[in-house]
């Protein structure tokens, strides 16, 4: 397939609480955005402080249908103009991911195109390259999500080599697990980063994990323990902060974890010598997590690359980035193919 040639692909999401459709053109290198959508389930789980699987799935079902004609509408395409169908097969909820890879194998099979099934973590991964317009380069990548944090060094598109993950809790989870501490809503961390705003990071002082055995590797567990003996001190009968005390505690864990995060990444940077530092994942979403590495990577001479919010947390358009890049190598999956909610990242080729 000619690399210069622009190919049509569609993109479903479903792996977690968000039903997503996008349609990108794009030759590899250069992508063009024809639309991304996202139904959000969000009202409907915060009232149970976290995802629902059955809600989620039965809610994927309703939703996709008419996501994907909206989708086609807005990107101003029918489906005879798509080149190839695809579809997150995990990491994620089974029933959750089972909607829209199933919904992506019909389509495929209607309309006698190709299938590929994609890694919902190598959408993250790569997400940062979709706006740049120049293509896959090599970089140290700090992923960050609900349920991932993760160092890994790309070399080329298939190329990645893991170089650091967490021994516990993600740093989303971890956000999400203190806010629930602090009763905020779910999620938890768009709540801390605006509370932190106008808390004092120096207030209380955490502890930073910083695992000297295997020093790219994480651990936040240590940090959320911390958090609730300050809340059990700051109130001994109730066992919660005092309201007033909220934006402090915020600013001073969120600093905790932006820390180790900046500190780990810069390290493998230094490593494997790399020039290039992207930044992902639903939590790359926090501003002050990506002023602290845009200023780490300036002083370290880095170049440093995230994408806009949109494409930080879940949404299609990164899963059809990677789809793209699959089908310009011809690298479909057939109707066998299963989803697997505990896709491991070695599904991607690691050294
Ligand atoms: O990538 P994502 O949308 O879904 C997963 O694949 O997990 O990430 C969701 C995670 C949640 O834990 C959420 O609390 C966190 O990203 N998150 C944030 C922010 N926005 C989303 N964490 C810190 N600050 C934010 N502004
Ligand atoms: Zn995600």
């Amino acid at each position: 397939m000619s690399g210069s040639q622009k190919h049509t692909i569609l993109a479903i999401e479903s792996s977690c609480d968000e039903t997503a459709v996008a349609i990108i053109r794009g030759d590899g290198i250069t992508s063009e955005i024809l639309c991304s959508e996202i139904s959000s389930q969000i009202d409907i789980h915060r009232e149970y402080g976290g995802v629902v699987p059955e809600l989620a799935s039965r809610n994927h079902s309703l939703t996709l249908r008419p996501l994907v004609e909206i989708a086609l509408k807005n990107a101003g395409v029918t489906m005879a103009d798509i080149d190839c169908f695809s579809a997150t097969a995990g990491p994620g909820l089974a029933s959750s991911l089972l909607v829209g890879h199933t919904a992506a194998k019909a389509m495929s099979v209607a309309t006698g195109k190709p299938f590929v099934s994609v890694n919902h973590m190598e959408g993250h991964l790569l997400s940062p390259f979709i706006e740049t317009n120049e293509g896959i380069e090599p970089n140290i990548s700090l992923v960050v999500s609900g349920g991932h944090t993760m160092i890994i060094h790309t070399e080329e598109f298939g190329e990645y080599e893991l170089l650091g993950k967490t021994l516990d809790d993600a740093a989303g989870e971890a956000f999400d697990k203190v806010a629930k501490m602090l009763e905020l809503p779910y999620p938890g961390g768009p709540e801390i980063e605006k509370m932190a705003e106008t808390g004092d990071p120096k207030a209380f002082r955490f502890p930073r994990s910083l695992l000297k055995r295997s020093p790219l590797d994480f651990s936040f567990s240590g940090l959320k323990t911390a958090v609730l003996y300050t809340l059990s001190e700051l109130n001994k009968e109730e066992g919660k902060a005092p309201a007033e005390r909220v934006p402090d505690i915020c600013a001073s864990f969120q600093e905790a974890v932006i820390d180790v995060l900046v500190r780990k990444t810069l390290l493998a940077a230094e490593q494997v010598n790399a020039k290039l530092i992207t930044l992902s994942g639903g939590v790359s979403c926090n501003q002050a997590l990506r002023n602290a590495f845009q200023k780490a990577c300036d002083e370290g001479g880095y170049y440093f690359l995230v994408c806009s919010g949109v494409l930080s947390t879940d949404n299609a358009v990164m899963i059809a980035y990677v789809a793209l890049q699959k089908h310009l190598r011809a690298d479909y999956q057939d109707l066998t193919c299963d989803v697997n909610p505990n896709m491991p990242l070695n599904t991607i080729k690691l050294r």
